[in-house]
């Protein structure tokens, strides 16, 4: 996608060394725009739990990546019990994201069919690189799919912008290029159709306000950003046409584990017969969890992103301010699961289907 007129994607080897992967630091979105290298296990995973890259293919691309670093960083005479120590600290970084053990398995599962310790560390790369190139594909693939929503809505309004309400960020920042809930809406502008984003700012760390707004500012689309409780207001007065939003782990029975907040937008679109829909690539099924708001491990992350609020003060410089009284107890839950029953559909790279097993198999008849 655009920066500047200039296209990136989130995560590359570094052109002159591949043994280096670059990321964009976005902790610092959107008031600075910072590429950092990463060349060891542990700042990747630094990386990915402080969320220097985050949202769910991201994470799974810059997991691949780490297992080609963890390859080059193991031994060679103790190659296996290296490169499973070094998988079993990435998995340990974030556990709600599926993406990240999917990406960490399938590298395990490449290298293991190599024989010698060289021909595992070109695999690995081979793989990371393809993870991400597929991450690619199949959001655009998921835009092309999506757009169908949109189009529909938009005839049914005349040509009148259709709006969209979407929760945290998952756009082309939280993938390697297009995003998942925004790819549908990429696809819908560069059709001509006119559509306008309700962006919830998504507290407390804010990916909506920092991340979505900036994205969608660069690629052009018109948006207006929202206190994360406006959303049911607007429904009820006829001013969402549909709610698109991404997913870190979505069962093989529908259920969807999403950012903190997506439960209570799911119920007030449910109530005010307004199409609720998750955009997601395969790689974010979880194919062993049935019931996902019983099983589905919830991540809880530091008070802190809750009583304090980092941004830009007026002379530029960039602060950080304690919000509540000092030492304030807080309870960061950083995701909630919202129930297939509430879900209209899932927007995936092979079509969109219905949030139940059955209508998932068949779309992965290969996962049955
Ligand atoms: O904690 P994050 O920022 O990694 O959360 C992930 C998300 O960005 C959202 O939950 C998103 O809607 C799904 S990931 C595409």
């Amino acid at each position: 996608m655009l920066i500047k007129s200039k296209p990136y994607r989130t995560i590359w080897s570094h052109p002159d060394d591949s043994t280096i992967t670059q990321i964009i630091d976005q902790r610092k979105l959107p008031h600075e725009f910072i590429i950092v290298d990463l060349a060891t296990v542990a700042y990747f995973c630094t990386a990915i739990k402080d969320m220097y890259v985050r949202g769910a293919g991201l994470i799974g691309a810059t997991a691949g990546f780490a297992m080609y670093t963890a390859a080059l960083q193991s031994r060679d005479a103790h190659f296996a019990e290296d490169i499973q120590q070094f998988a079993r600290e990435l998995s340990a970084t974030r556990p709600t994201a599926k993406n990240l053990v999917w990406a960490i398995e399938r590298q395990l599962t490449a290298m293991a069919a190599c024989s010698s310790v060289q021909e595992k560390r070109d695999k690995g790369l081979e793989v990371a690189t393809a993870i991400a190139d597929e991450d690619a594909l199949f959001c655009k693939q998921i835009g092309e799919h999506g757009v169908a929503l949109i189009k529909e809505i938009s005839k049914r309004k005349n040509g009148q912008p259709v709006n969209i309400l979407t929760h945290c960020n998952a756009g082309w920042l939280a993938f390697v290029d297009y995003g998942s809930a925004t790819a549908p809406i990429y696809q819908a502008n560069n059709d001509g159709i006119a559509v306008h984003v309700w962006v919830d700012e998504t507290r407390p760390w804010l990916q909506g306000a920092r991340l979505t707004a900036w994205e969608l500012k660069e690629e052009g689309i018109p948006h207006t950003l929202i206190a994360d409780n406006t959303g049911g207001h607007l429904m009820q007065h006829g001013m969402v046409d549909l709610v698109i939003v991404g997913t870190d782990r979505t069962t093989f029975t529908g259920d969807v584990a999403n950012k903190i907040g997506t439960y209570l937008k799911a119920l007030a679109a449910y109530d005010n017969n307004v199409p609720f829909y998750v955009a997601l690539p395969s790689s974010t099924f979880d194919w062993q969890i049935e019931d996902g708001v019983k099983d589905i491990p919830i991540e809880k992350r530091d008070g802190d992103e809750i009583n304090k609020i980092t941004g830009r003060a007026e002379n530029g410089e960039m602060i950080t301010v304690l919000v509540p009284p000092e030492n304030t107890e807080s309870a960061n839950y950083s995701f909630d699961v919202t129930p297939a029953r509430l879900v209209t559909g899932l927007i995936t790279e092979r079509g969109i289907v219905a949030a139940n097993q059955d209508a998932i198999l068949n779309l992965y008849p290969e996962k049955r």
